[in-house]
C-alpha cells in the first residue's frame, strides 16, 4: 500500500484554508493509503512568538483532526517533537542540500522580510520538513499550493541522495486539492487566507463562532457584476466562494455555477455561509466530544511508538548509507 503523509503547525488557528487545502484532502484518501498525519510543533517555533503554549495548541489540533474525519485506525497520528529521528536526519539532509536552494525558498523569503532578526531555523525549515516527509518512505503529500515548492525540495534532496549513497528514499509528491489549494481571504481575495492575517474578518479559523462566520461570508469582497461565473482574474472573490463551496459539497466549479446560473449574489452567499455553518458546526460538535476526552492521549501514545519504529529503522538506513560507525 503507497503511504501518505502530511502536517499542520499547532498554532492556534486552523482556518478553514488549512482544512479544504489539507485535512480533508487527507480524510478523503485515507482508506487509499498507509496514512501519517502530524502536529508539526518544530516548525512553529521557527518564528518569534511568546505565546505559544504548545501543549494545549497541539490537543487542540490534534481533536480537530479527529473532528475533521481523521480516523485514527486508518492514521498514525503523531507529535513531531515526539519523535527525534526527524531532526536527526534533518541534520543529514542539511548537508546534502544548497545554500542556494534554501534561499530562493519563497515562504522564507516573504517570512524572513518580516523580521530581519529571522533565525536559522527559518532558513531550514524546509529541510526538517524534508526530513518529516522521507523518514516515511512518503508517496503522496497532500498540501496547499503555498507548500508544493517545499514538497519539491524534498524530491530534490531525494533524488540528490540516491544519486549519491544509493538508493534510499523514496521520491514523494504533492497532491493538491484543485481550486481548493488556495482558498484566498474574503476581504482581500487577491491574498491567501492565512492565520497571521492582520484582518481577521479575512479568515475564517474553524473554532469561530458560527454567526461570525456567517457574517464574514456575507460580507466578503465580490465585485460589481451580477453572474457567478468562476474566473479567479476578474472576479476573485466570487470565484473563492465557488471554490468554498465546491470544495465542501465535493462538486465541481462547472456544477456550481450551472445551480447558480440564474441567482444573484445575495442569494449564492447564503448558500455559501449555510454550507460553510453546517460543515463547521459539525466539526465544532466532534471538536468538543473529543478535546477532553483521554482518548488523544492513547492515540498520542500509540501514534508515537509507530512513528519511531519506522523513522528509527530509516534513520539507521541513512547512516549506514553515509558510512558512519
Ligand atoms: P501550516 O500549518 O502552515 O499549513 C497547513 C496546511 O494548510 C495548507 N494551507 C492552505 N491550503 C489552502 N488554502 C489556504 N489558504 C491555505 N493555508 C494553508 C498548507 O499548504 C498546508 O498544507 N510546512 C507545513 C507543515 C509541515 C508539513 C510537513 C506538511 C511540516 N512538515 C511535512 C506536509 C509534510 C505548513 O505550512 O503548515
Amino acid at each position: 500500500m503507497k503511504r501518505m503523509l502530511t502536517g499542520l503547525q499547532p498554532t492556534g488557528v486552523i482556518t478553514l484554508g488549512n482544512y479544504i487545502g489539507a485535512i480533508k484532502e487527507m480524510a478523503k484518501r485515507q482508506d487509499e493509503y498507509e496514512s501519517f498525519i502530524f502536529v508539526a510543533d518544530l516548525h512553529a517555533i521557527t518564528v518569534p512568538n511568546m505565546d505559544l503554549n504548545l501543549k494545549e495548541k497541539t490537543r487542540s489540533l490534534i481533536a480537530l483532526y479527529l473532528a475533521c474525519g481523521i480516523d485514527p485506525n486508518k492514521n498514525t497520528i503523531f507529535v513531531q517533537s515526539e519523535n527525534e529521528y526527524h531532526t536527526n536526519l534533518s541534520w543529514f539532509l542539511e548537508c546534502n542540500s544548497y545554500f542556494g536552494e534554501l534561499s530562493r525558498m519563497h515562504q522564507f523569503k516573504e517570512k524572513s522580510k518580516k523580521n530581519e532578526n529571522f533565525t536559522a531555523g527559518l532558513f531550514t525549515y524546509p529541510v526538517l520538513m524534508a526530513a518529516d516527509i522521507l523518514l516515511y518512505d512518503t508517496d503522496v503529500v497532500p498540501v496547499g499550493i503555498d507548500q508544493k515548492q517545499h514538497v519539491e525540495l524534498a524530491r530534490d534532496i531525494a533524488i540528490r541522495f540516491n544519486n549519491k549513497y544509493g538508493e534510499t528514499f523514496v521520491v514523494p509528491e504533492p497532491v493538491m486539492s484543485g481550486a481548493g489549494a488556495k482558498i484566498m481571504d474574503l476581504i482581500d481575495p487577491t491574498k491567501k487566507m492565512s492565520k497571521s492575517s492582520e484582518n481577521q474578518n479575512g479568515v475564517i479559523r474553524l473554532l469561530d463562532d458560527l454567526d461570525v462566520i456567517r457574517k464574514k461570508i456575507m460580507r466578503a469582497t465580490t465585485d460589481s457584476e451580477m453572474n457567478i461565473k468562476y474566473d479567479p482574474e476578474n472576479k476573485p472573490g466570487i470565484s473563492n466562494l465557488i471554490t468554498i463551496y465546491a470544495s465542501i459539497l465535493n462538486k465541481t466549479v462547472e456544477e456550481v455555477e450551472k445551480e447558480f446560473i440564474d441567482s444573484n449574489y445575495g442569494t449564492f452567499k447564503k448558500a455559501v455561509a449555510d454550507t460553510v455553518v453546517q460543515e463547521v458546526s459539525r466539526i465544532q460538535d466532534k471538536y468538543n466530544e473529543y478535546i477532553n476526552s483521554d482518548l488523544i492521549d492513547k492515540i498520542l501514545e500509540e501514534g508515537k511508538k509507530k512513528s519511531r519504529i519506522f523513522a528509527k529503522a530509516k534513520y539507521e538506513a541513512v547512516k549506514n548509507k553515509v558510512g558512519f560507525y
